[in-house]
């Protein structure tokens, strides 16, 4: 599913989760371009640039398009943590991709709205086969007896953070430079969205420089909020207990897997 020739980069949108990653990877060394520590190594005997993608749709597109253009990969993955839109979409829940739409871009009534000028399109969509198999990895890293038993996520524990066991859901992850966290804006996405599941600040910036070069990639997101008016308060301690440990089980899955 993931190229085992060539370059992966790997685009996690959290300092915590880049560490753990980097922590896994026994031979990286860093590169420095355009204010960015680029970390090029071996994992699972797959070549790897590991970088964070910094905050907001101009840094990603930054970030990913000195991974393509510079350091040459093949393929992307990104990870971070998103606010639930969907219905049933909880708090620690996990969303792949199979679209993403600038929730921002308005360019009417020059070019209908969220459709991306000079593309024709408004939704990109990462490959369905690579996105079946993505979710079908994701789902079994986050198994049940993986949260027992896994090196990475025995120490989760659920319980005490009040969340259930995760959900694997595949659906629309919409991206723009705000983090939403009010009832209104919330409900203001939904409706012109209906379909979405998940609301963050990086993927669909990432999957159009992605989409220009044709380059395959993956965004993946941990749910850490419901994008309203307590988002803010549940951000930090999610990340460190469950959000980066998610986010490593995911990506060495992906990297294990043939
Ligand atoms: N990333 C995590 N939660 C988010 C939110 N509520 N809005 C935008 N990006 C997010």
């Amino acid at each position: 599913m993931l190229t085992r020739t060539g370059r992966i980069g790997v685009m996690a949108a959290m300092p915590e989760e880049l560490q753990a990653l980097l922590d896994l990877m026994p031979d990286e060394t860093a590169q420095h371009r355009a204010g960015r520590a680029f970390w090029i190594g071996h994992l699972h005997g797959r070549e790897v640039v590991a970088v964070l993608s910094r905050i907001g749709k101009v840094a990603a597109a930054t970030t990913t398009t000195v991974l393509i253009e510079h350091f040459g990969v093949r393929q992307i993955v990104f990870t971070g943590v998103a606010g639930g839109l969907g219905d049933g979409v909880r708090v620690g829940d996990v969303v792949v991709a199979d679209a993403l739409v600038q929730h921002d871009m308005d360019a009417s009534p020059l070019f209908p709205r969220f459709e991306l000028p000079g593309t024709g399109l408004s939704m990109l969509r990462p490959s369905a086969d690579q996105t079946a198999a993505v979710r079908a990895t994701v789902e079994q890293a986050l198994a049940p007896s993986a949260l027992v038993a896994g090196d990475t996520l025995a120490d989760v524990h659920l319980d005490e953070l009040g969340l259930a066991l995760p959900r694997v859901h595949q659906g629309l992850i919409v991206s723009g430079d705000q983090f939403v966290h009010s009832a209104q804006a919330c409900a203001a996405l939904k409706q012109a969205l209906p379909s979405a599941l998940a609301v963050e600040m990086e993927g669909a910036a990432v999957a159009q420089v992605c989409h220009d070069f044709g380059v395959p990639y993956t965004v993946i997101r941990t749910i850490s909020d419901r994008a309203d008016d307590q988002a803010h308060v549940d951000f930090p301690r999610f990340i460190q207990s469950v959000a980066r440990r998610y986010s490593l089980a995911m990506v060495d899955a992906l990297l294990r897997a043939q």
